[in-house]
């Protein structure tokens, strides 16, 4: 009985190791995602798990649930290896400056960990809606319309945006333009507890696809 047990240990093992030299196996980046202890931290099964503010105070990092859906693939394996901090506030503090010390995850685990991540994506997301673009329409809902710029970094001239929520400024790079307009369309879909307004419906939807545009253009 021992032995069997150990003999098929061994071909998942191999199997493994067989697979991960083609790429693309997302079952392999998970083992590595819990051997690192990510889980902790985030969880990665949808729904949205937070029905409360003490749901989201309790929790220690950012939901991955769609993370498929909202990063750019080279982004992400770029930024496990080397994460800078995303948010100027720690998670889930108001005045507590982000310390920067995430984990960092070794080139071939972060290509692993990507591939996983990659494939949790979720239907609210339509490929192809969004193409970046320098939108005046975007740009004047993003700076003076709305006040989205009064808790996000952009990539202001004189006024470089607020610093509560998430920096914006390579929003270009890291996040998939398809995501920002689902996000502001679907906002409870995403985050039932939050911060940041809920614009669908003050904002037409032209307006969140230009504002939408506007930010996936940020570099
Ligand atoms: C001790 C808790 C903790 C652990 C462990 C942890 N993270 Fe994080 N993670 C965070 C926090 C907090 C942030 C927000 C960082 C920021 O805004 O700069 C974050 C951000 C992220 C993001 C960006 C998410 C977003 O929406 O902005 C990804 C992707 C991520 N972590 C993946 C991982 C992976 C993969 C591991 C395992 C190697 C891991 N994390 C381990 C706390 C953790
Ligand atoms: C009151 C502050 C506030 C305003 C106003 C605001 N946001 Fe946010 N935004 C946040 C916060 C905080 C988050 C992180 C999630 C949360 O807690 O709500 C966020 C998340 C985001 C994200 C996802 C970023 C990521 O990395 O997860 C995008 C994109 C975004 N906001 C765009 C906008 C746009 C566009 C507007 C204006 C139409 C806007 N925001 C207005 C505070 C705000």
């Amino acid at each position: 009985m021992r032995f069997a047990v150990i003999v098929s240990f061994g071909l998942g093992v191999a199997a493994l190791s067989v697979t991960g030299m083609v790429g693309a196996d997302p079952a392999a980046g998970e083992g590595v995602f819990k051997a690192n202890n990510c889980g902790d931290c985030h969880y990665t099964q949808g729904p949205a798990q937070e029905k409360t503010i003490g749901d989201q105070m309790a929790k220690k990092g950012p939901e991955l649930w769609y993370a498929g859906s909202k990063f750019q693939q080279p982004w992400l394996e770029q930024w496990l290896q080397d994460p800078q901090p995303i948010r100027h506030i720690k998670y889930n503090s108001v005045t507590e400056e982000n310390p920067g010390d995430h984990p960092k995850l070794a080139a071939g685990d972060a290509a692993s960990v990507t591939e996983f991540l990659m494939s949790l994506t979720v239907a609210e997301v339509e490929a192809g809606v969004i193409k970046p673009k320098k939108s005046a329409k975007g740009r004047l809902i993003f700076v003076k319309k709305m006040p989205c710029s009064g808790c996000h970094e952009f990539p202001g001239k004189k006024f470089k945006g607020g610093r509560s929520g998430p920096s914006l400024l390579n929003a270009g790079t890291r996040l998939n333009p398809d995501w920002i307009y689902a996000y502001l369309k679907n906002i409870d879909t995403f985050k039932p507890i939050r911060m940041m307004p809920n614009f669908n419906g003050v904002l037409t939807d032209k307006d969140m696809k230009g504002v939408a545009q506007y930010v996936a253009n940020f570099k």
